[in-house]
């Protein structure tokens, strides 16, 4: 059984039950608590707390895509390296708003499970709150008592952020069998992957506030979750969602290019590249941008990520964007603006991971020195902070990739002297910025803005650029003709490759060429109003 058949089944399987079917939600939700949609209920989370109106019908379904890469639930440092983590994964989803509750989630989940996908019940285990009397009496009535296992909040209390509607939950495992699984921690209720959890039904009843305090929603209610890749995989009769239809096509992609052979024991690069591509195309196709900051780092450490195990398999040129095309073609015959926006996603993929082979092999020299002499001399001690944060600064190696490399070796960053770096960067920034001439204030760009309107920023595409110069103007922000020779000034291009701060750590720096010759220097580049500018010296 193939995804989109699972999908479809468990649609269907609510629908005929008088549940609306809902579409995916954007990965960015309208929620500030929330770094992406990190589950199913997300978009349901304002009816659950009463802050809009019950739609009707009051019980819905979805196949949501979620990202847990940063924020509450973070899974990205585990990917690759597992057999079921995943940056990007769907959820499918059953709710109600106030109208059914604990017995007939469990009834609908039992039917689904053992009767629409087929899963014999001589392999299914549940887990319900060790308080949830109720719970384990209606469990009791669909499965052996000794198949029910109480556990504790840490397990089976789940809650959507810090913030946010929550709840005791039950969750569904199925036994993959002991011949295949038998580490100390395959029993169930242990962290081993004999025992796969497929389905959580969250019994929401509470919100938690900023203080950390709990009150009862006005409605007590369900939100479920199932992990389709885990599903799939299973009926597959796969021990890895990777190894399953939705990811092999994609492994499959990574051996052509790299002209090597998958084996999973040694294959997590190939697997970290399959899960990655799968962000980067959603992410990029509903509009996220690589950024200095926000869930623009986010994606932007994600693809960096995927390009470093790339570099480990040999790669020294971009790559990871034929992996995305391939997740667009596969994923687009339900997802379907992926195929729509696949060249441009494409191409916003390559030009940056054009910006990041640039430099990695420097860092990824700085990094083994660093890494040699933490081996030869300190074996004991922190990885530098400050090396850390010039491979960040310099060679535009996230903080967390070269925690991700290090944690390989065994050892880790010092991270309060990274910070201390990075204070230091900041505050020097803002410094040079205006220590080109005290007069720059913000107000005085507004003008440039009613003569020419917002410039154009193609450095998602490209580099470089062919630009016009629409105005130019001196450390004091008089218009001006030119720049005498050292001197700094303000440039507004037409079109600029050069990223701007706003907000975040620096700008993009670079150079201004004009017939081949260098003209001036861009020392850096922010945002005003919606004009991107850089801070100029003539040479
Ligand atoms: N919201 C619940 C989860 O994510 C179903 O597990």
């Amino acid at each position: 059984m193939k995804e989109k058949d699972v999908r479809a089944l468990f649609l269907e399987y609510f629908a005929g039950k008088g549940h609306k079917v809902y579409d995916s939600m954007p990965l960015v939700p309208d929620d500030p608590t929330l770094l992406f949609t990190n589950a199913g209920m997300v978009q349901f989370k304002d009816i659950f707390t009463g802050r809009i109106p019950i739609p009707s019908p009051n019980i819905a379904t979805s196949a949501q895509t979620c990202i847990r890469a940063g924020g509450k639930h973070n899974d990205l440092e585990n990917v690759g390296y597992t057999a079921r983590h995943h940056t990007l994964f769907e959820m499918l989803g059953n709710f109600s708003f106030g109208a059914y509750f604990k017995k007939e989630a469990i009834a609908y989940a039992w039917e689904f499970v053992t009767e629409v996908l087929g899963f014999d019940k001589s392999v299914l285990y549940v887990t319900i709150h060790e308080s949830d009397e109720e719970a384990f009496e209606l469990w009791s009535k669909h499965i052996d008592t000794a198949r029910i296992k109480r556990m504790g909040n840490k397990d089976n209390f789940w809650q959507m952020g810090d913030v946010g509607p929550c709840g005791p939950c039950s969750e569904i495992f199925v036994d993959q069998g002991a011949e295949f699984f038998n580490g100390p921690e395959d029993y169930f209720g242990g962290d081993g992957d004999r025992f796969l959890e497929i389905w959580n039904l969250v019994f929401m009843q509470f919100e938690r506030d900023k203080e950390g305090n709990l009150k009862p929603l006005p409605k007590p209610s369900i939100d479920t979750g199932m992990g389709l890749e885990r599903v799939v995989a299973l009926l597959e009769g796969k021990h890895s969602n990777f190894d399953s239809s939705l990811f092999m096509p994609l492994i499959a992609k990574v051996e052509e290019i790299t002209r090597q052979t998958y084996i999973y024991e040694s294959g997590a690069s190939f697997r970290v590249i399959a899960d990655h591509a799968r962000s980067v195309a959603f992410l990029l196709a509903q509009g996220v941008n690589f950024d200095k900051e926000g869930r623009g780092y986010v994606l932007r450490r994600i693809l960096r990520r995927a390009i470093r195990h790339g570099y480990l398999l040999g790669l020294r040129e971009p790559f990871v964007y034929q992996v995305v095309g391939c997740v667009c073609e596969n994923m687009g015959a339900h997802y379907r603006y992926l195929l729509e926006k696949q060249q441009v996603v494409m191409q916003q993929c390559k030009a940056e991971e054009l910006r990041f082979f640039e430099t990695i092999e420097n860092g990824m020299n700085l990094f083994n020195k660093e890494l040699e002499k933490l081996k030869d001399e300190k074996p004991n001690q922190l990885f530098s902070g400050e090396v850390a944060f010039k491979l960040y600064d310099t060679y535009g190696f996230p903080l967390d990739l070269t925690q991700d490399m290090l944690r390989e070796n065994g050892f880790g960053v010092d991270v309060d002297s990274f910070e201390i770096c990075m204070k230091a960067q900041k505050e020097q920034a803002k410094a040079n910025w205006k220590g080109s001439g005290d007069s720059v204030k913000e107000g005085d760009f507004k003008l440039l803005l009613s003569e020419f309107g917002v410039n154009e920023f193609v450095g998602y595409e490209k580099t470089e650029a062919q630009s016009r110069i629409l105005a130019l103007l001196d450390a004091n922000l008089q218009r001006v003709e030119s720049i005498k020779k050292d001197e700094m000034g303000f440039i507004l291009l037409d079109r600029t490759p050069f990223y701007p701060e706003s907000g975040g750590p620096v700008g993009d720096k670079g150079v201004l060429m004009h017939n081949n010759d260098k003209i001036a220097e861009i020392l850096d580049t922010k945002k005003y109003f919606g004009l991107n500018i850089s801070q100029v010296k003539a040479v």
